[in-house]
């Protein structure tokens, strides 16, 4: 059964917008906690467009479920997890023009970097996972940074149309089999909707679903601790019928 990681940059997105002290995305990490959250997922961008310093601090001091940092692979956000202990840190690609992230990480294409940083973060008792696409190539390299963790890149079977959608489910479930069968756990994230989590959260040897935008969009009209209930019971309990659109019979 999947577990529920609960991204709330959306909520320090709206105290940005007013460069202001309200919602506080601390709260707000509580309240995701009592509608059951099994962890608090949180990006700090190099640009802090949404999530501050201030933020990560105070999670670490307060969050009682896991705190999951994503960040760059980069020196800075080096420092700052090694100095704050995360649970766990996830390892994206980053750039500043973008909305949102982009695709996963190149992990074969900067393989020795990435050896020594998810060394050191792992030396320091951080577990480390590494956001990518599902393709073999670069699941193999995860597994040559020595990092014990993939998060899958789910955006792409969330942006499909319904008649692609069933292709990309295959690509995520054969990427969560090549990764397990490479000897790493397999969390998935970005994109997940109420109306497309199901057939991810399915997925044999799936851990960990990390949800943001979808969470927070629902809380405006139910409260987020009511929000996250209703995911978790998606996650926890997915059905298991064939996608609309499916092919096979
Ligand atoms: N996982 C990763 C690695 C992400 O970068 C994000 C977005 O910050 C998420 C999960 C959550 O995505 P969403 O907000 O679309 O649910």
């Amino acid at each position: 059964m999947a577990s529920l990681g609960v991204n709330i940059d959306h909520i320090a997105n709206v105290r940005q917008a007013r460069r202001t002290v309200e919602p506080d995305p601390v709260s707000y990490a509580l309240l995701a906690e009592l509608g059951g959250a099994d962890g608090i997922t949180v990006h700090l961008r190099e640009d802090r467009r949404h999530i501050q310093d201030r933020d990560v601090e105070l999670l670490r001091q307060t969050v009682r479920s896991r705190l999951n940092l994503e960040m760059a692979a980069t020196a800075e956000m080096e420092a700052i997890a090694l100095r704050i202990k995360p649970d766990m840190v996830t390892l994206v690609p980053e750039k500043r023009e973008e909305v949102t992230t982009e695709g996963g990480l190149d992990v074969a294409g900067q393989l020795e970097p990435l050896k020594g940083l998810v060394g050191r973060l792992q030396e320091a008792g951080i577990g480390v996972s590494l956001f990518v696409d599902a393709e073999t190539s670069q699941l193999e390299a995860c597994r040559a940074t020595g990092a014990r963790w993939v998060e899958l890149h789910t955006g792409t079977y969330a942006e499909a149309t319904w008649q692609q959608q069933p292709l990309e489910l295959a690509r995520l479930t054969e990427g969560s089999f090549i990764a397990r069968s490479l000897g790493l756990r397999v969390n998935a994230g970005h994109g997940l909707t109420y109306q497309n989590v199901e057939p991810v959260a399915a997925i044999e040897g799936m851990e960990e679903l990390n949800i943001g935008h979808t969470i927070v969009a629902r809380a405006l009209a139910v409260g987020l601790e009511e929000a996250v209930r209703q995911m978790k019971a998606l996650v926890q309990n997915p059905r298991r019928e064939p996608l609309f659109g499916s092919t096979s019979s």
